[in-house]
């Protein structure tokens, strides 16, 4: 069986109006995709490990190609899990609000786990080479106001972060599906933009 994990990063549950269109997929993509298995990472429930001096540590210990030292081992516990989580994923949809305009901050906590050396991405003669091969991935993000005019794309911080942290670990099959604006003109566009989202992540779903 093949995995798709679904990595959340809103607290709003029910009330979410990204969640609305991640859930469109993922009801175009269960019944298209009998062989693969859903696990869900809900990072606003989740316990994340805090970037101690010992957790840093390790990783500039992995940035120098030598192996993590006994005892700094206990202290990456948790973070080889978030890692070996991640990377046992063949699929990935990620759910994800804008906030100040680029990603709340567990799913940049989350990121600063996971992204390390040696096990999503490792330096070679020829530069950076990513570990996270052969992965698709659908970000749905939904924003409170529109970025997409020649004045407000600059303030997009969040889908050109995001392409650029997970091409960096290798992601090369990536597609966004942005709904915007969803606070900004009022519940009647709100409704109708989730709607044009819906549709569009229906079909990536089915053939994801
Ligand atoms: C802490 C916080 C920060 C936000 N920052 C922005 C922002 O910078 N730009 C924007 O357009 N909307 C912003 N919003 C609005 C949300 O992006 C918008 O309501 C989104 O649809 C919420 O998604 P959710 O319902 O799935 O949580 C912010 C909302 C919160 C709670």
């Amino acid at each position: 069986m093949k995995k798709l994990l679904h990595i959340i990063a809103t607290p709003r549950e029910d009330e979410s109006q990204t969640l609305r269109v991640s859930n469109a997929f993922l009801e175009a993509f269960t019944p298209a995709h009998h062989d693969w298995t859903l696990e869900e990472l809900h990072l606003f429930k989740e316990a994340l490990p805090p970037l101690t001096i010992e957790r840093v540590d390790g990783k500039y210990v992995l940035l120098s190609g030598k192996d993590l030292p006994g005892n700094l081992k206990e202290a990456w516990d948790d973070i080889i899990g978030h890692i070996n989580k991640f990377l046992s994923a063949d699929g990935y949809l990620i759910t994800a609000p804008m906030w100040n305009f680029s990603i709340p901050y567990v799913l940049k906590h989350y990121l600063d786990i996971i992204v390390q050396p040696k096990y999503l991405f490792r330096y070679t003669a020829n530069g950076v080479e990513g570990l996270v091969k052969n992965r698709k991935m659908v970000i749905v993000t939904s924003r409170g106001g529109d970025y997409r005019s020649a004045e407000t794309r600059a303030f997009d911080h969040q889908e050109p972060y995001l392409k650029t942290i997970f091409t960096f670990v290798g992601v090369e099959d990536i597609a966004f599906v942005n709904s915007q604006p969803m606070d900004a003109s009022g519940p009647q566009v709100r409704d109708q933009k989730i709607e044009t989202a819906c549709a569009l992540a229906r079909s990536l779903g089915e053939k994801f």
